[in-house]
């Protein structure tokens, strides 16, 4: 129907006759002309109709915005005072020789341009949402990105394998979606969480190196960079170690970056031990653009009066630190109630502070509600240690270590943005050694960091059960800017070990059997050694794009309440479905 993409006509064009298709995007009537921006996925051009073609010009007067029209016309330079410098276009103009309206279009329930259009507005009518060009460039980039990694991966000779989704839980920490079966009644498939069980079959299977890029489903509590449904670029491969298997997904990473964005990552990427991580950053996904850092104070304050600090700092489970802001001696009382509020939100019971307004005057420089707590020598040591200068603010967050190491990293990634303090570079980072096993202080027991399958830093079972508090694993975290974009393992390929996991982790041998035991069939038939990874792809292309969560890069995301506005998804059924499934609806009581 066309003989050229909108978006693509420039002066090179000058006398061509062209045809058009596209969507009106504004339609202006200028003292008898009509000028018409015609847009389609490469850009928009813009088409003059002059009264003289009278049937053609009537045609053009009823048009409105996102009508769709064909069009022939005839390219011709702008006279130079209507050059527009931010259009490939911008140079010329078409002359419209022939019009068809192939549809008409009613009054769209925004206009492309608002930028301030409700998020379930836009998710409602999304089909218009993602005409807008913003929306249109990031599906583009998503493309490309794909693209890229199927090439990296087949010429490096990985297969992509289709793994089911009517499945059984494969355990990644979230809850499942699960579908009930109408010829096994009272049975239900989970959805994936991640092909991870399937994918070390595969190499059971001697495929030797696997990757697919996949859809996974978890039902947990959604954020920014959280969907219910989100896709993986899943990777497996035998004889391969940790290192190995970071230096070529890192590699592809690097590549990626310089083919889409034209961007040098570093060679290599740093690696930092979880305890580092969490040490310097309170995170196991730090945000290294940011500089500011984590200071321990627990030392100097074991003696002090003050009970905030002191006990932490006694406390083998607590963590007393400071967080230098520099400059933040400028921050209003209000600035600083609201960060109270924040780090309130991840437990942390108050958010003590100190203006340092003059280093150099003593106990008289400071400003604080807590300074008449603390010992002359206890805040020159503060001081010392954290390298303060006049002008900066002190928080402190003092109590348990998992809440204080929360809090004070969240808040360390929240000034940082909100006093511009986040550099423009790209700050990729292996997180490693990781501990295998969390204590879980509800249930009273351990947890497994990753997963189930993640191979402990021992050969042998007995080791990790004496040491399993202390025993660190073979997992690998890829961190881009403070988001964790993929992690991986080395896989357990052994009976014993993988029965080992299971008990510490309090998995008795009936529920492995019931859970896992096709998998522990596998070890015993030929196990290769194997290792993987998996990236966030819609967190990769978030951060390649620069939007701000991942329901942007998705076409049709769902909303924070795991909803689609657009299908209305989920929705009732009727009664006969349910009884062919056997199910009876019990509603919660309102
Ligand atoms: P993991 O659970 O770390 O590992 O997931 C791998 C990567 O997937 C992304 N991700 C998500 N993205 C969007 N929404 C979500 N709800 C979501 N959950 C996870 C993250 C994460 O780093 N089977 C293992 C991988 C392996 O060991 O090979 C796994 O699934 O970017
Ligand atoms: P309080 O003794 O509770 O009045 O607290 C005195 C100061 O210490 C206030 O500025 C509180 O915000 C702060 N504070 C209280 N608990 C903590 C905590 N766990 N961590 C950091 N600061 C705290």
């Amino acid at each position: 129907m066309r003989s050229h993409y909108c978006g693509q006509i420039d002066e090179s064009f000058v006398d061509q006759e062209i045809e058009l298709c596209g969507w009106v995007n504004r339609r202006r009537d200028h003292g008898g002309v009509i000028f018409v921006d015609l847009r389609d996925r490469e850009g928009l051009v813009q088409v003059v109709f002059d009264p003289d073609r009278a049937e053609m010009f009537a045609t053009a007067e009823r048009i409105r915005n996102e009508y769709v029209l064909k069009l022939k016309g005839r390219v011709r330079l702008r006279d130079e005072a209507a050059f527009n410098p931010n259009l490939k276009t911008g140079k010329i103009e078409v002359l419209g020789l022939e019009l068809t309206v192939l549809n008409a279009a009613e009054t769209p329930p925004f206009q492309l341009d608002d930028e301030g259009v409700h998020e379930d507005i836009r998710l409602k009518y999304r089909y218009i949402d993602l005409r807008r060009d913003e929306m249109q460039q990031r599906m583009r980039m998503r493309s490309q990105i794909t693209a890229f990694v199927r090439n990296y991966m087949e010429s490096n000779g990985f297969w992509d394998i289709e793994t089911p989704m009517l499945t059984k839980a494969t355990p990644e920490g979230a809850r499942d979606y699960l579908v009930p079966s109408r010829t096994h009644p009272g049975e239900f498939f989970a959805l994936p969480q991640s092909p991870q069980i399937f994918k070390q079959l595969l190499m059971m299977s001697g495929m030797d190196r696997y990757y697919q890029i996949v859809r996974c489903f978890r039902d947990e509590d959604l954020r920014a960079d959280r969907q219910p449904e989100f896709t993986q670029i899943d990777i497996e491969t035998s004889f391969m170690d940790e290192n190995e298997v970071m230096d070529i997904t890192e590699n592809m990473i690097r590549e990626l970056f310089a083919h889409v964005l034209e961007e040098a990552l570093p060679n290599p990427f740093p690696r930092m031990s979880h305890e580092e991580a969490m040490h310097r950053y309170g995170s196991d996904k730090p945000d290294l653009r940011i500089d500011m850092e984590l200071v321990d104070i627990g030392d100097l304050m074991a003696d002090v009066e003050f009970k905030v600090f002191a006990e932490p700092a006694k406390d083998p489970k607590g963590r007393l630190v400071v967080l230098r802001v520099p400059k933040g001696a400028e921050l209003s009382r209000k600035e600083i109630d609201g960060y109270t509020e924040f780090v309130g939100r991840y437990g942390a019971k108050g958010l003590a502070w100190i203006k340092v307004n003059d280093v150099a005057a003593g106990r008289e420089g400071l400003q604080s509600p807590i300074v008449k707590f603390l010992p002359d020598e206890a805040l020159t040591a503060i001081i010392e240690r954290t390298g303060t200068e006049s002008g900066d603010l002190l928080f402190f967050g003092a109590g348990n270590a998992k809440v204080v190491n929360e809090s004070i990293g969240a808040l360390r990634v929240q000034v940082g943005h909100d006093r511009g303090m986040v550099s423009r570079e790209w700050k990729p980072l292996w997180v490693v050694d990781f501990p295998m096993f969390e204590w879980n202080d509800r249930d009273n027991r351990w947890d497994a960091l990753h997963h189930p399958f993640t191979s402990p830093n021992t050969e042998d079972p007995a080791e990790l059960e004496a040491n399993a508090g202390s025993m660190l694993s073979r997992a690998y975290d890829m961190v881009l800017n403070g988001c964790e974009l993929g992690g991986g393992s080395v896989r357990i390929h052994n009976t014993d070990m993988q029965n080992k996991v299971f008990e510490v982790l309090g998995i008795g041998d009936e529920e492995a059997r019931d859970k896992f035991g096709f998998l522990l069939d596998a070890l015993k038939y030929g196990c290769p050694p194997h290792a993987g990874l998996a990236f966030g792809l819609d967190r990769m292309v978030m951060l390649m794009t620069g939007a701000g969560s991942i329901r942007d890069v998705m076409a049709f995301p769902k909303t924070q309440t795991a909803a689609c506005p657009l299908t209305d998804a989920p929705a009732a059924v009727t009664p006969a479905s349910l009884r062919d499934l056997n199910i009876r609806i019990h509603k919660p009581a309102k």
